[in-house]
């Protein structure tokens, strides 16, 4: 049987330390669903269809990789999927307490699909898409922190939008 996983994420934008989870995902599971979560309440940088065309041109090359969106319960979309786990990057300890709660819950509404946490390469442990979308707004370079399509496509939204004041 083939081992799915679900990279569930905003990706709003994806990073480098993104690709380099789905890039060590791949070496544990037979297939694995980028799949970008659709928030209706978030103001987003990119649309849901621009993250998706991003993270499309970022993973050529990489074997029984998918991009996909969902919206609603992800342990639901999981199950849909029939995948055995979800997983989830996790950096320094920052993220800890907010990953931990989420994978109980998950294990909470879904009991047969385990959270499976991988750490980045040290260079990308800074990294978050926040602190990219800042960057970016602000008129910095992104260019070291995310795949070159993810690079054009922040800039073309960054056109459509009102100047920081
Ligand atoms: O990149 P993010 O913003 O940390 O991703 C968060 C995401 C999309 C994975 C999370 O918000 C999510 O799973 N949303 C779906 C709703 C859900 O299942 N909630 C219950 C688990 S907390």
């Amino acid at each position: 049987m083939r081992r799915v996983a679900i990279y569930p994420g905003s990706f709003d934008p994806p990073t480098l330390g993104h690709l380099d989870v789905v890039e060590r995902a791949t070496k544990l599971f037979d297939e694995v669903i980028v799949a970008v979560g659709v928030n209706s309440s978030k103001d987003p940088l990119l649309t849901a269809d621009q993250r998706i065309d991003a993270l499309r041109k970022s993973i050529v090359g990489l074997p029984d990789v998918w991009v996909d969106k969902f919206s609603g319960l992800l342990v639901d979309y999981a199950r849909r999927q029939g995948a055995c786990a979800i997983i989830r990057g996790l950096r320094a300890t920052a993220d800890f307490e907010y990953e931990f709660q989420m994978a109980m819950v998950n294990r909470r509404l879904q009991s047969d699909i385990e959270s499976v946490f991988l750490m980045t390469n040290w260079e990308y442990s800074y990294l978050s898409s926040s602190i990219v979308r800042e960057v970016a707004i602000l008129g910095g370079d992104i260019s070291e922190m995310v795949p070159k399509a993810v690079s054009e496509l922040v800039a073309e939204a960054l056109k459509d939008r009102k100047p920081a004041s």
